[in-house]
């Protein structure tokens, strides 16, 4: 249905509103992402009663801004997510991994930790979990916890809830789902929960990549950062792999995306296979 009025996004308004998005979050958003930001935020417009995109560049711009630059950040970024996906990350976390860290780790008594820094709804850091769950399960007696972060305060609530679809966790091997998931009965039909044994594991938080300081632990031995990089231009990138290079413990694997390259960063990781660096 068409709205009362058409609320058009000039250039010169999509320019002030992309690099808002762009100094909050480093999300680069081209000139080809105009009407993906308009269509995006409509919805929101209307909440607030504005009229227009230049009235929200004043909401924007006033005292209270910083929270809705917050919001508009939420409704632009692309938050596609899936679990399994890239699944070579998770066969190299249970093969290569995870047997060289969980002996050293059991004979110091340390906590193993991982974090996933772009976590988004969730399907990410619970693949991890199950990863590791199960490993632990012929390994047992080591302490583990995964942080989940994300600049996204909508996906993150979706995530700590942990309900998905049943169509969503089609690509979860079914011992896996059997063991690790409840189905949902009467009006849950059609849904399922990840359980609170598993749930308990993991520790959901918002963070920013670019804020400037990371409350995260130190000395996290598996970083998964995938997918959210290609937003980021190469400044950006080098930043925010800095950041999580100081993040690892020695030894630790910080995983990449596929299709992100780490090219021309000075990142001080040795390349142990596509989208996988350790630190030495
Ligand atoms: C496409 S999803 C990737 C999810 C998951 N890592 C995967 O590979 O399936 C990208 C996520 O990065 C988050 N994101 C974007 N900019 C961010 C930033 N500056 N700090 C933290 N998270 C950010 C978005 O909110 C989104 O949920």
């Amino acid at each position: 249905m068409k709205e009362p009025f058409e609320k058009l996004l000039s250039g010169k308004t999509f320019q002030i509103l992309s690099d808002l998005v762009y100094q909050h979050s480093r999300i680069r958003l081209g000139s080809d992402k105009q009407s993906l930001m308009a269509n995006r935020l409509r919805k929101r417009l209307s909440i607030l009663n504005l009229e227009s995109y230049e009235d929200y560049c004043c909401v924007l711009h006033s005292p209270h801004g910083s929270d809705e630059v917050e919001e508009m950040v939420d409704l632009i970024s692309t938050n596609h997510t899936r679990f399994y996906r890239e699944p070579e990350h998770f066969s190299f976390l249970t093969q290569q991994a995870l047997p060289a860290l969980v002996q050293p780790l059991r004979a110091a008594c340390t906590p193993l930790r991982l974090w996933s820094a772009a976590a988004s709804s969730g399907e990410e850091p619970y693949t991890m979990a199950i990863a590791v769950a199960d490993f632990l399960r012929s390994h047992p007696g080591l302490e583990w916890e995964i942080v989940a972060t994300d600049i996204s305060r909508r996906m993150l609530t979706v995530a700590r809830e942990g309900i998905y679809s049943m169509d969503s966790v089609k690509s979860v091997p079914l011992e896996h789902l059997k063991c690790y998931f409840k189905k949902g009965i009467g009006v849950r039909t059609g849904v399922c929960r990840v359980k609170p044994e598993l749930r308990k594991h993991l520790r959901f938080e918002r963070v920013n990549l670019f804020q400037p300081h990371l409350p995260v632990p130190a000395n996290q031995h598996v970083i998964f950062c995938r997918n959210v990089m290609i937003y980021f231009d190469l400044p950006s990138r080098a930043l925010a792999v800095q950041r999580l290079a100081q993040l690892l413990a020695p030894g630790g694997y910080l995983m990449v995306g596929h299709s992100e390259s780490l090219m021309g960063i000075n990142h001080g990781l040795h390349p142990v296979q596509q989208g996988v660096f350790q630190k030495t």
